[in-house]
Parts: structure tokens; C-alpha cells; sequence
């Protein structure tokens, strides 16, 4: 396997530790708020990021690659409503967006197939990522300052289901 390509493999494993660790901060951040519903949604996204950095590390595995277990920071971050941390997690999915287009870029440019058809599954469920982030960033929007209403968010993300793939 392309050295590049494995450095880069292993970068992208800690992005996605990362994501999984903010979005866990997150779900205890909104647990205390007061929201379970949401908490939970953002700690099924912690076990989704673990699922996607697994993947990567099975896919080095298989090819015999090194795999660099990461020391996961996540990054400082200020919030003040429920509404601040969706907003941080649909611009963090932004980030993580780009960064698997520059890696599948790289793939591409140096012919590792295999890569490639790994990466557009990472392509694609990132579309669906940030519509879902987006979505609720908007609903809380509307919430405003309802409490009926938040509370009524909450519990219809309550209901999320473990979609994690490793
Ligand atoms: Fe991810």
C-alpha cells in the first residue's frame, strides 16, 4: 500500500475518533441540560464515528498496513443552547466531509482501488450526515424558546437506532 496513502488512512482513523469524542462530550453536555432524547441521538453519533474509524483500521488490517492508534483530542468549544452544539456538529461534518474528499482525491490520483470503493461509502453517509445534523439544527430553530416544544424534539429523537457499521 501507498506509504502516502496509509499516513493519510491513519489520519483520517483520528478524525473520526475525534468527531466520536466530540459528539460524546456533546451527549453529556445535553444530558445534564436536560434533554435525553438528544443525548442519546449524539451518543448513538459517537458509536457511528467509532464505527467509521474501524472500518478504516479493518481495512489497513486486511492489507497488512500500519495502523497508529490515535491519542483522540477533540476540539475546545463554547455552547450556550442545545441549538449551539448542532450547529458545531453540522460544521465538525462539514470538516470531515472535505477531509474524505481530499482522500479519496488522493486514492484516486495514486490508483488504489480498494480505497476507493471503501471511500465512496464514507462519501455517501456523509451526505446523509449532514442533512440529519442540519435538520435538527433547524428544527431547534423553530423550537425557539417553546419548551413544549423542545421537549417534544427530544423525545422524537429519543427514538434514534443504533445505525453504526463497522
Ligand atoms: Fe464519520
Amino acid at each position: 500500500m501507498n506509504p502516502y496513502i496509509i499516513e493519510a488512512v491513519n489520519r483520517q482513523i483520528k478524525a473520526e475518533f475525534e468527531a466520536g469524542f466530540l459528539y460524546l462530550a456533546f451527549s453529556v453536555n445535553l444530558h445534564a441540560y436536560g434533554l435525553p432524547g438528544m443525548s442519546h441521538w449524539m451518543r448513538e453519533q459517537y458509536r457511528e464515528e467509532c464505527g467509521h474509524a474501524l472500518r478504516l483500521i479493518s481495512h489497513l488490517e486486511l492489507r497488512n498496513a500500519p495502523v497508529q492508534i490515535p491519542s483522540v483530542n477533540h476540539p475546545e468549544y463554547k455552547w450556550e443552547r442545545p441549538q449551539d452544539l448542532f450547529t458545531l456538529a453540522l460544521e465538525h461534518e462539514q470538516r470531515i466531509t472535505s477531509a474524505i474528499h481530499d482522500l479519496l482525491e488522493l486514492c484516486m490520483r495514486e490508483k488504489d482501488y480498494a480505497m476507493q470503493v471503501l471511500l465512496f461509502d464514507y462519501v455517501k453517509e456523509q451526505v446523509e450526515e449532514e442533512h440529519q445534523v442540519e435538520e435538527i439544527a433547524r428544527q431547534l430553530m423553530l423550537c425557539g424558546s417553546n419548551v413544549e416544544e423542545l421537549l417534544g424534539l427530544d423525545a422524537r429523537l429519543a427514538s434514534r437506532s443504533s445505525t453504526a457499521w463497522e
